[in-house]
């Protein structure tokens, strides 16, 4: 798979590592940055992301700030994004069984090392269920379409 990669300043320190886990994976990495340790504003990050996601350029993206909570909501702005903060492997598993996780959202700050290895991991090789699962996301971009026909002035719901 192609993923694109985005941290904050906050994220900045495990990038390489996830950078370098991905790739051992087999997938190639889209590097969005950020590129120093300078401070930057997660939700620039976060659209850059989001919008490579929603354009089809990339499969899924990773997302990495202090909490992976700013992240994840300026993510899932983006139209066909379904970004999951994922502190845990049953939620890795659960965010691709059944939500079809796009975009992982992780902290920097409340995850060692080991934790975020293994929610990569687990989120990238777990399939999604389909079958009710496709139903119910299906739901969402439904929802997701109505509400930005409605932004623009189109048909209403
Ligand atoms: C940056 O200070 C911090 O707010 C950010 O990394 C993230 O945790 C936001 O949700």
């Amino acid at each position: 798979m192609r993923i694109a990669l985005g941290t904050d300043h906050r994220g900045f320190e495990v990038r390489e590592h996830v950078a370098a886990l991905v790739r051992q994976f087999g997938h190639e990495v889209i590097d969005l940055g950020t590129f120093s340790p300078e401070g930057v504003d997660y939700p620039d990050i976060a659209l850059a992301v989001g919008e490579k996601v929603r354009s089809g350029e990339v499969d899924r993206g990773i997302l990495i700030c202090g909490t992976g909570l700013g992240m994840c909501i300026a993510a899932n702005k983006v139209q066909g994004v379904r970004a999951t903060p994922c502190h845990n492997d049953l939620a890795a598993e659960m965010s691709r069984r059944h939500n079809d996780s796009n975009v992982l959202c992780l902290s920097a700050d409340l995850l060692g090392e080991r934790l975020i290895d293994r929610i990569i991991e687990i989120w990238l090789n777990t399939p999604f269920d389909g079958g009710r699962h496709a139903d119910r996301v299906e739901k969402i971009s439904q929802l997701e379409r109505r509400l930005n026909e409605k932004a623009e002035g189109g048909p209403s719901p």
